[in-house]
């Protein structure tokens, strides 16, 4: 005899990194729709592991639990300084959703790396998604996205993995074996959600030049125009490595830098900028090189 589907309650959270907060959008719209479509889904409170102090923790999750789990494309991977950080991750049979957001270009191996080290780390992935963001470097490729039909696309997408994951439970309550250990065998089966992406997972992307020479933009940080800082200090708060410090009654950045644009794209009173002409000339190389717009992908 078959138990309830209702008997297994799952408890959805979004867990992201999110400089600009195009993939803080995506992960939220798919964790809330994800919650609100079956009665046995429910809400818990997510997990934003942008601020450097929320690295220095260790989540550990369990069978019941459903992570919605997003970080942005950088150079065509997960961004390498979060690597250290998502090793600590602890699954223990929680099931993941796998998200990777990218501005306009490619998402090449980002998703594909993302799915594994969930995998790696006890989580069973059963859906995933790579979806587009206004471009960290730029205001114009990709502007204003997600936008109100990406936000429509992450609803069905939720919708779609809700219902996935309730006919997984529905296998289970078939079973004739402790719900949360039927499900964890039928998870386990399945196997990782087959996504787009190369393994072995192709080097990091590197701009070049139109000469084919490759443009260092590792040491590039913003510049502050001091006439405009008015000291409000969010800067401070919302460098994702902490290197953003107060230089009263300025800011200075003094530490490593990922570009990820957040201090520039948040400062009220636009005072940070970058003239490094390698870099520049990589953001205009972008917008010029991919103006079309890019669809969201879903794996479900
Ligand atoms: C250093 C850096 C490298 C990036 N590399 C890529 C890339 O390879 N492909 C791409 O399409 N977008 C790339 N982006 C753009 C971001 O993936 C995109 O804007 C994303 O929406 C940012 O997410 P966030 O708002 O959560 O920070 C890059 C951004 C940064 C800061
Ligand atoms: S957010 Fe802008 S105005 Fe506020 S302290 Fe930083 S640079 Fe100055
Ligand atoms: S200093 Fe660099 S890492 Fe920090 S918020 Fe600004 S662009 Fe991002």
């Amino acid at each position: 005899m078959g138990r309830e589907v209702e008997a297994m309650p799952f408890l959805v959270r979004g867990m992201y990194f999110s400089g600009t907060g195009t993939t803080e959008k995506i992960v939220t719209a798919v964790a809330e729709v994800l919650a609100r479509t079956e009665e046995n889904f429910f809400r818990n409170p997510d997990i934003d592991f942008t601020p450097p102090a929320a690295r220095k923790k260790t989540y550990r999750f369990g069978p019941q639990d459903v992570v919605v789990f997003g970080v942005p494309v950088i150079a065509g991977r997960v961004p390498n300084v979060l690597l250290p950080f998502l090793d600590t991750l602890e699954g223990n049979g929680a099931i993941a959703v796998p998200i990777v957001l990218y501005g306009n270009r490619n998402f090449d191996d980002a998703l594909i790396e993302l799915r594994n080290i969930l995998q790696e780390h006890g989580f069973h992935t059963v859906a995933a998604a790579a979806f587009i963001g206004e471009h960290s470097f730029s205001k114009v490729l990709a502007a204003g996205r997600p936008d109100e039909a990406d936000i429509d696309v992450a609803a069905d997408f939720a919708k779609a993995v809700a219902a996935k994951i309730n006919a997984y439970a529905a296998d289970a309550a078939g079973e004739d074996q402790p719900l949360d250990e039927a499900l964890e065998k039928i998870l386990a089966e399945a196997g990782p959600v087959p996504v787009d992406g190369e393994q072995p997972l192709r080097p990091y992307y590197k701009p070049q030049d139109r000469q084919g020479n490759h443009i260092n933009i590792l040491k590039v940080k913003p510049k502050l125009d001091e006439t405009k800082c008015t000291g409000c200090g969010i800067c401070v708060q919302v460098c994702p490595m902490g290197s953003i410090k107060w230089d009263r009654p300025y800011v200075k950045v003094d530490g490593i830098c990922i570009k990820c644009c957040g201090c520039e794209k948040k400062c009220p009173e636009g005072a940070f900028y970058f003239d490094d002409p390698g870099y520049l000339y990589h953001k205009e190389e972008l917008e010029l090189g991919y103006p079309e717009r890019k669809e969201p992908k879903l794996f479900v």
